[in-house]
């Protein structure tokens, strides 16, 4: 009798644990060196609980990837869970009630007191349910310095913006390109919105980008930061890379003296074992304006028929806003953590400066926070073509007025 009963036993818990080992299709676009060792960490993570991360990873920029995301849950193809920005890109699919209401798991997890700043998790909010877990802040206003190409150049390592374009004379005379600049839209734009918050500052910047003011745009503090874009134009011609950590690889190999980038790029540094204040600098805000923006990462999860699966997606949302989960993977990606209460004494100089300004609360919603999609594609469409061509500041200044006095 003993052994049927054990016999019984062993099946039951074998069933138990194969009913709970599920397998969740995730879709992201973090292919460069040090996304994919920071989403590894998610995946690992996954995996240990017995349940298998079935990577979706799409080559390319967010630009690229997300039209395939959506169309894809437009298409009743859904993955189990995908990173978006948070903010207003799935905002449609939302009202179309097509993805998961997380506001249970966020409840029984506290977000709302542990999300720091809170408005990260109103930009997964709408209609006062939650739809996704915010995952990092990954600000966007950091300039990223190659101490190797200022040695070749025989000047100093900038402090700030204006002193990196001092200097950019001295790294053309050395063969090194000041500016490294992907040619893509959504780099482009990231340049505009670092230098505008150096140069205009923060008031100008909220008053165009959160309030949509069409006359500040069109006014004299953005005719300066249209000025300081032509500029820095010059400084990133011959930068001829596509993608972003292409032109971080320009930075880490001393080609190129600085890039304007999101703290993203920490990751590539740190794969290609660069130390912070000894092979590279960072300065958030340019060394100008202490502000980061609350840009970030996050994940949904579109609506599936499955209990199983249901129960599976909440489970991963809870996974990775975990504490353990939320240093392993910001230490890896050099984004700053949404949760205010873990341990990141491991972060480097980088990201300590980063956490300092959120600590102080220098921070801003992001355009993704504020614009709807469409409008930020017609910006990063402006934004590729002034920075890849001679369009004049003043015309740049007023096509860029014009998508801001319409904008939604
Ligand atoms: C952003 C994303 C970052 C980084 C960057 C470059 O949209 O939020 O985490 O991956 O794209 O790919």
């Amino acid at each position: 009798m003993k052994v049927i009963t054990k016999l019984l036993a062993a099946t039951a818990l074998v069933s138990a644990s194969a009913a709970s080992a599920v397998e969740l299709e995730v879709t992201h676009w973090w292919t460069s060196g040090g996304e994919a060792a920071a989403v590894s960490k998610f995946a690992e993570a996954w995996n240990a609980t017995g349940n298998t991360w079935l990577d979706g990873a799409i080559a390319g920029s967010g630009g690229t990837a997300r039209p395939i995301i959506i169309s894809r849950i437009l298409g009743g193809d859904p993955m189990a869970a995908t990173q978006l920005n948070h903010g207003r890109q799935a905002e449609e699919l939302i009202e179309a009630g097509l993805m998961l209401d997380l506001t249970d798991v966020a409840e029984a997890g506290g977000w709302r007191d542990i999300v720091n700043p809170p408005a990260l998790l109103d930009s997964c909010t709408l209609d006062g349910r939650i739809y996704c877990v915010p995952i990092n802040i990954h600000s966007a206003q950091w300039l990223w310095l190659s101490h190797d190409a200022f040695e070749k150049a025989g000047v100093e390592v900038p402090a700030d913006w204006n002193a990196f374009v001092d200097a950019a004379p001295a790294l053309r005379e050395a063969g090194v390109l000041p500016l490294a600049m992907g040619q893509q839209g959504w780099q482009q734009n990231l340049a505009f919105g670092a230098i505008t918050i150096a140069v205009a500052g923060l008031d100008a910047w909220r008053e165009v980008t959160v309030n949509r003011n069409a006359d500040v745009a069109a006014g004299p503090e953005y005719a300066a930061v249209f000025e300081a874009v032509a500029d820095a134009r010059e400084l990133a011609r011959g930068s001829d890379v596509q993608d972003w950590n292409q032109a971080t690889n320009m930075v880490i190999t001393g080609n190129a003296g600085a890039q304007l980038m999101g703290d993203w790029a920490q990751g590539e540094f740190a794969v290609a074992g660069q130390i912070e204040g000894q092979d590279y600098s960072c300065l958030p805000g340019l060394g100008l304006n202490a502000i980061l923006d609350t840009g970030g990462d996050a994940f949904y999860f579109p609506v599936n028929r499955d209990p199983e699966i249901t129960a599976a997606q909440k489970e991963l949302a809870a996974l990775l806003i975990s504490p353990d989960v939320q240093v392993a993977f910001n230490l890896a990606k050099g984004s700053l953590p949404v949760r205010g209460d873990i341990n990141m004494a491991a972060a480097n100089g980088c990201m300590q400066k980063g956490l300092a300004i959120l600590a102080d609360g220098g921070v801003l919603p992001s355009g993704d926070q504020s614009l709807s999609a469409d409008t930020q594609l017609q910006i990063e469409d402006l934004m590729a073509q002034f920075w890849s061509g001679d369009m004049p500041a003043g015309e740049a200044q007023a096509k860029y007025a014009s998508i801001i006095a319409s904008a939604d």
